[in-house]
């Protein structure tokens, strides 16, 4: 479904630059993967957030529609597998002789969110979408750092991430196609795209997942 709007899940998969396949508008400056690089280990405290703030929501997606049967399925997976990621960045954390933080709030989600619309199922629509947008960008990003890494461990971490992340990107438009037609998809999605792009655009660059 969506193919059209998507790129071939199998070559994206398999390809190690992902980037390359991206729906994005705009890709991420190198500046983002010097200040990641630069301190690595903020990034690494929000990436851990953030991967727990992923299973959160794929919980309280769930949870706001229970009688969406393939949705709260999916969700279930997903809020499992986001904080089995969180369970596997938590694992790199104490051996550099880090601690968990509190959370902080994530002015790109916060922007993000703006724009979903009130109406029912408008509501929903743009909540699955800007869930794909979202995880597209994950994915792009941790296809960076796992390029630019020279450790090998964290690198094939973040290899596989990417992989993951893409592969939730591709899940949350599959849910649109379930309980939208394409047409209504394709013209939000292409709006919501130009719309990330503007926030990404107007963003400090910091070592932050976003
Ligand atoms: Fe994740
Ligand atoms: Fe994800």
């Amino acid at each position: 479904m969506l193919d059209h709007i998507k790129f071939n899940a199998k070559t994206r998969i398999n390809d190690a630059d992902i980037m390359q396949e991206t729906p994005l508008l705009v890709k991420t400056s190198n500046n983002w993967v010097q200040a990641v690089l630069g301190n690595f280990d903020s990034f690494l405290l929000d990436h851990a957030a953030a991967e727990k703030k992923a299973s959160g929501m794929a919980i309280s997606m769930l949870s706001h529609y229970p009688d969406r049967t393939r949705l709260v399925t999916k969700m279930t997976d997903l809020a499992i597998e986001e904080l089995t990621h969180y369970r596997e960045v938590l694992r790199w954390i104490p051996s550099r002789g880090l601690v968990t933080v509190a959370d902080t709030k994530d002015q790109y989600v916060i922007l993000l969110r703006q724009a979903i619309r009130k109406e029912t199922d408008a509501y929903f629509l743009d909540r699955l979408l800007i869930a794909s947008v979202i995880e597209a960008r994950g994915a792009e990003r941790f296809a960076l750092i796992a390029d630019a890494l020279q450790m090998l461990p964290m690198k094939k971490f973040y290899q596989s991430l990417a992989k993951s992340e893409a592969r939730h990107y591709e899940l949350f438009l599959d849910l649109a196609a379930v309980y939208f037609d394409s047409s209504a998809i394709e013209s939000r999605w292409r709006q919501i795209l130009k719309i990330e792009a503007e926030i990404l655009s107007d963003l400090p660059v910091r070592a932050a997942l976003h």
